[in-house]
């Protein structure tokens, strides 16, 4: 099997690039040509490039991990996001279905418009609130236009690699005496490691059964808040023998509504995953777990 994936340096892409070793020969890229074999094109902003890319490796199969991810960025640059996060995609799409290739793809809960409490099942009207989640939503669309995709919908993603909440926490623990953090926004923390691993698992079962093609959503078990997210980051830290000036009962909640950005996020991030769970028999592990490796990993303890 050929896979070519797209966005090799993100959070998802790097782990990507563990997780479909396995599967066959990956052609990742990078969004600098020049860093690429033979200079294939990895830049979403170069649509005849990417297109070109496509029909020069011949994949079996596209993976999507490129995105534009700055939520609030976004919404100063509409048109620079809809291009990165919705026409890319559609080329990757178009260019697939005429090699009769798989396209798999990752979308955000950011579709949705955060009402009420229960998780949002793949059936359910999206509303997105901001240009990220428009843009994302109009990039779930051009690639179900390939009837040979997977999309997963995921939420709040992390990575021992880059940036991520848990470590500017670590941070902002170490240096102050106090955090306060929004407690009215809920979701699941999903790592890219999961992620990475659940997509293997998805190319191997739907290019055997072509009939699981379709939207999923993916995220780990389990919800929390961010200040319930800080307090267990904290937490797990200290018990990893971290030396912090804050410590968990340190961290104060706040409302979202004092907290303004650009972009407005949806309250409600829950994703019903049953539909994942049942249609590639697989066990999504509780959030926790996930950030207690990541954790144990940056730090350096046992
Ligand atoms: N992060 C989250 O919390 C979250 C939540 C829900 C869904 N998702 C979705 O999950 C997927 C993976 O997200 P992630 O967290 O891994 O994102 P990420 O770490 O921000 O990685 C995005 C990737 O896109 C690349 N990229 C940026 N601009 C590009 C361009 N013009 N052309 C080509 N590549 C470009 C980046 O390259 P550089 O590294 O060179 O900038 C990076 O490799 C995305 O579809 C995202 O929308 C993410």
């Amino acid at each position: 099997m050929k896979i070519l994936l797209f966005g090799r340096g993100g959070q998802v892409g790097w782990e990507l690039q563990r997780s479909l070793s396995v599967l066959g020969e990956v052609v990742a890229l990078d969004f600098d040509s020049a860093q690429n074999p033979q200079g294939l094109c990895g830049s979403f902003s170069d649509l005849d490039g990417l297109a070109a890319t496509v029909q020069a490796v011949k994949p079996d199969v596209i993976v999507n991990a490129a995105a534009h991810t700055a939520v609030d960025k976004a919404e100063s640059e509409p048109e620079f996001a809809r291009s990165l996060n919705a026409l890319a995609p559609a080329v990757l799409a178009a260019e697939a279905k005429k090699l009769n290739a798989w396209m798999i793809h990752y979308s955000t809960d950011y579709v949705f418009d955060g009402s009420g409490s229960t998780a949002w099942r793949e059936s359910d009207a999206t509303g997105p609130l901001s240009v990220y989640g428009q843009t994302k939503l109009e990039g779930e669309q051009a690639v179900a236009t390939n009837p040979k995709h997977i999309t997963l919908r995921t939420s709040w993603v992390y990575a021992a690699r880059g940036g991520n909440f848990a470590k500017t926490m670590l941070r902002l623990a170490g240096e102050r005496e106090s955090l306060t953090v929004i407690d009215d926004q809920f979701g699941a923390p999903t790592s890219a490691e999961l992620l990475a691993d659940v997509t293997a698992h998805v190319i191997r079962a739907a290019t055997a059964k072509p009939e699981l093609a379709g939207l999923y959503h993916c995220v780990a078990s389990g919800e929390t808040n961010w200040h319930g997210y800080a307090k267990f980051v904290l937490q797990t830290a200290q018990a990893l023998g971290h030396s912090l000036k804050a410590g968990p009962e340190q961290v104060a909640a706040t409302s979202t509504a004092s907290y303004p950005t650009p972009a407005q996020r949806p309250l409600n991030s829950r994703l019903n995953t049953a539909k994942l769970q049942a249609a590639f028999g697989l066990t999504l592990p509780h959030w926790q777990s996930g950030v207690a490796r990541m954790l144990t990993e940056i730090t350096g303890k046992q």
